[in-house]
């Protein structure tokens, strides 16, 4: 195990109406500004629950943060903000809304442009307003940690960066039930896959991470098929919701390495085709896993071995069953595995392989996979 340091200072605030808590939590005096999504909340009833948890308080709404955040509509509420001199941000919604929240919550204490902030091109653009969410979408675990993902359609690309901790996070599981199904199965797979980036690296890093990161797995293949029954039944959504927190929190990745080139590939897929962000990774895993299966083998064998009761003699004729059968979870949550089936091609890899090439990437726990490890991977899933 590495060394480490730990702090993660969101406070979680989770169950059946607790919405009306978030009145508690903001300091009085502030000036919010909550942000919201394309609507979801208002046809669910979170926004009324919000609306009325606000009463007494200073508040300002922005609408419109879509799905994969874009910087122009970033921008328009940043100006907002800036306007009305708001000292506070609270996103109501998925996980696209507290990332583009994050930036809001930066932008409105930076002069230049929030792109900048994105492509760490200043760093004195690392203050940031403090913000807090409600989450409508269990997946990205934005609500518990400190990353955001910002696309620029303009240029069709997408990137990551680093933010801050929402102060607190309502969780409330009853939210979830308005999703559509295949919001709930990309965020089964974000979740798995999450835990995936961190776990699926080295054998022999901690125990504790790799039992920690196999329970969760174990969780959402256990609840998948429950909620695919019925989404409205709350224990199996409040597993979901919690599952997803806790797979990308930071409690996982202690003292140990991480992969992430399955979710720099995805990213690249959401901005090249307008892909949702977890029906990328289920089409990339079982790539990386094929390909990057000489470092990541005795790890494949004890992911296989723990969480799919997979054994064999012939290494990688069980590691080839593993994978198969990682990728039967995805279709059964109603999710494609290939390039094909999702209107990529061959382009797609070519664009890819040209991109990783100009910025020159390493990504994975080991840093092999360059333009080159990319390209193969993407051929692995077409
Ligand atoms: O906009 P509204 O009308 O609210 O509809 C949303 C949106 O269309 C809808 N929705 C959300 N909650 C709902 C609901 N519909 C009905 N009932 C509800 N309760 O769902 C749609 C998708 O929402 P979105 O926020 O985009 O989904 P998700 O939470 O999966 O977020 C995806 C974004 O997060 C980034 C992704 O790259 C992508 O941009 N990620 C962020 C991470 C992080 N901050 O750590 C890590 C992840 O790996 C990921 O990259
Ligand atoms: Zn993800």
């Amino acid at each position: 195990m590495t060394n480490f340091t730990f702090k993660n200072p969101t406070k979680i605030i989770f169950g059946k109406n607790t919405i009306s808590s978030i009145s508690a939590e903001i300091p009085s005096g502030k000036r919010i500004l909550v942000t919201f999504g394309g609507g979801s909340v208002k046809s669910n009833g979170v926004y009324d629950q919000v609306i009325s948890a606000l009463k007494g308080f200073t508040y300002f709404e922005f609408w419109g943060i879509e799905a994969n955040p874009d910087i122009s509509t970033l921008r328009k509420a940043i100006s907002l903000g800036k306007g009305k001199n708001c000292d506070f941000v609270l996103a109501v919604g998925g996980g696209s809304v507290i990332d583009g929240s994050k930036l809001i919550a930066s932008g409105i204490l930076y002069d230049g442009d929030a792109w900048d902030i994105v492509m760490k091109r200043d760093w004195t653009a690392n203050k940031s307003l403090p913000l807090a969410s409600v989450l409508t979408l269990p997946a990205t675990g934005s609500e518990m940690n400190a990353g955001a993902v910002i696309s620029y359609r303009e240029k069709k690309e997408k990137f990551a960066f680093y933010s801050q901790y929402p102060v607190f996070s309502v969780l409330d599981p009853e939210t979830t039930f308005t999703l559509p199904a295949h919001q709930v199965a990309c965020g089964l797979a974000d979740t798995f896959i999450h835990v995936m980036e961190q776990y699926l690296t080295t054998t022999g890093q901690s125990p504790l991470m790799d039992r920690w990161a196999e329970g969760i797995l174990q969780t959402v293949i256990e609840i998948a098929p429950q909620i695919k029954h019925n989404q409205q039944n709350y224990d199996a959504m409040a597993s979901f919701m919690l599952s997803a927190t806790m797979a990308l929190n930071g409690f996982v990745s202690m003292g140990v390495s991480q992969d992430w080139a399955t979710h720099m590939i995805g990213h690249e897929l959401t901005a090249l085709h307008g892909l949702t962000h977890g029906h990328t990774l289920t089409i990339v895993l079982p790539g990386t896993m094929w390909i990057m299966r000489e470092e990541k083998g005795d790890k494949i064998l004890q992911y296989g071995k723990r969480i799919w009761n997979i054994e064999g003699e012939n290494r990688e004729e069980t590691i080839r069953k593993i994978i198969d059968r990682t990728e039967e979870f995805f279709r059964s949550l109603g999710l494609k595995t290939k390039l094909s089936e999702n209107g990529a091609g061959i382009e797609t890899i070519n664009e890819i392989e040209r991109r990783f090439a100009d910025r020159k990437v390493k990504f994975g726990e080991n840093r092999s996979v360059d333009s080159s490890v990319a390209r193969k991977i993407l051929e692995q899933v077409l």
